[in-house]
């Protein structure tokens, strides 16, 4: 009688440690899973589509036993309310944390709003929102590059060239005659590289003339179509385009080649992202240089950010600029060193 009671005791006993263990392996379970919900403007954009590959990339590294990542990817293809709605799903479905590329970056609020609500908080990439909106809650982060430095760069390249090669002001005038194809506007990559790569070549002491611009929303067709009309207006006046991303570089290249011209009549031609094609356009030398949006490191800061928020371990290693911002450096891309790029890409 007393043996078979131990007996029970016993057996009760084990029960009880193994349904709390269950229990505690169950916590640990939920506290380590990152379900990330990824929200792209418009992921037909070429360096978008890659940066998206490196994302993944990246988390897939990540994971481990102790750790389930689950990623689910949305583009929003330009609409700031299907953002929204996006978002709403997202956080519906369980998402924990969020990585939003914004379609309008002056617009983040309802986006916001909800997600402090939940108290999931959001990873801002590539598309920067304003100073004040970023204030708006805590859990808000941001990821990107220094557009700044980016057009700078792009100046530097154009500078090299033209005091390398006195041919390139083919009418000899001692004037560069430059077309711009800018970005989406109010885009803090578009204004900011323009200006920033303009302002180094004057300051370079390059004589500069204007000879028109075009905005081409980093597509590659409108930049084509914008190029043929201004090719129209100018002939073969045009000695330098600088564009604001290698999609719009190779629109303009595209124009030219569609109208026949020879190469000795050809500009130079500067991009900005070292995407494939663009990378590919400055080993064939039809793209005189670029400037790399480090797709690999955004990536990078991304994930481990996002692990760091969710497991609560790492925050403080992260250097953050203004305690909520990571900018990775842009670099200088010419057929000298473009295979040092290329060979990351593999
Ligand atoms: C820029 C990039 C462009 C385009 C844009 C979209 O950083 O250079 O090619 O992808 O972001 O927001
Ligand atoms: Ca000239």
């Amino acid at each position: 009688m007393n043996a078979k009671k131990i007996r029970i005791s016993c057996i009760l006993f084990l029960l009880c440690i193994c349904f709390l263990c269950g229990c505690e392996k169950q916590q640990s379970a939920a506290k380590n899973k990152l379900y990330v919900g990824i929200t792209y403007y418009n992921q037909s954009d070429t360096f978008l589509s890659q940066l998206n590959i490196c994302i993944r990339e990246q988390l897939d590294q990540l994971e481990n036993d102790d750790f389930e990542i689950i990623i689910a990817v949305r583009d929003a293809a330009g609409s700031q309310r299907t953002q929204d709605d996006q978002v709403k799903e997202l956080i519906d479905a369980g998402c924990n944390i969020l990585f939003v590329n914004l379609v309008d970056r002056t617009d983040p609020s309802e986006i916001i709003d909800i997600a402090k609500e939940n108290n999931v908080p959001i990873i801002f990439f590539n598309r920067e929102p304003v100073a004040e909106d970023m204030m708006r809650w805590d859990g808000l982060y941001y990821v990107g590059a220094d557009a700044k430095q980016s057009g700078t760069l792009q100046g530097e390249l154009a500078v090299d060239a033209i005091l390398a090669d006195s041919r390139i002001d083919r009418n000899k005038d001692g004037k560069i005659q430059y077309v711009v194809l800018e970005g989406e506007p109010g885009h803090q990559d578009a204004i900011i590289r323009t200006e920033s790569a303009v302002n180094t070549l004057k300051d370079n002491g390059i004589q500069l003339e204007k000879l028109g611009y075009g905005i081409a929303n980093w597509n590659r067709a409108q930049a084509q179509n914008r190029m043929m009309q201004i090719i129209g207006q100018h002939q073969n006046e045009i000695e330098l385009v600088l564009a604001n991303n290698d999609d719009m570089a190779l629109g303009a290249i595209d124009a030219y080649k569609k109208l026949n011209y020879t190469e000795s009549a050809l500009p130079l031609f500067f991009g900005i992202d070292g995407t494939d094609v663009g990378l590919q356009a400055v080993t064939d030398s039809e793209l005189a240089g670029t400037v790399y949006n480090d797709k690999e490191g955004q990536a990078a800061a991304m994930a481990k950010l996002a692990v760091a928020i969710i497991s609560g371990d790492g925050l403080e290693e992260i250097e953050f600029q203004n305690e909520k911002y990571i900018y990775l450096p842009y670099f200088k891309v010419t057929i000298d060193n473009v295979d040092d790029f290329t060979n990351t890409e593999s």
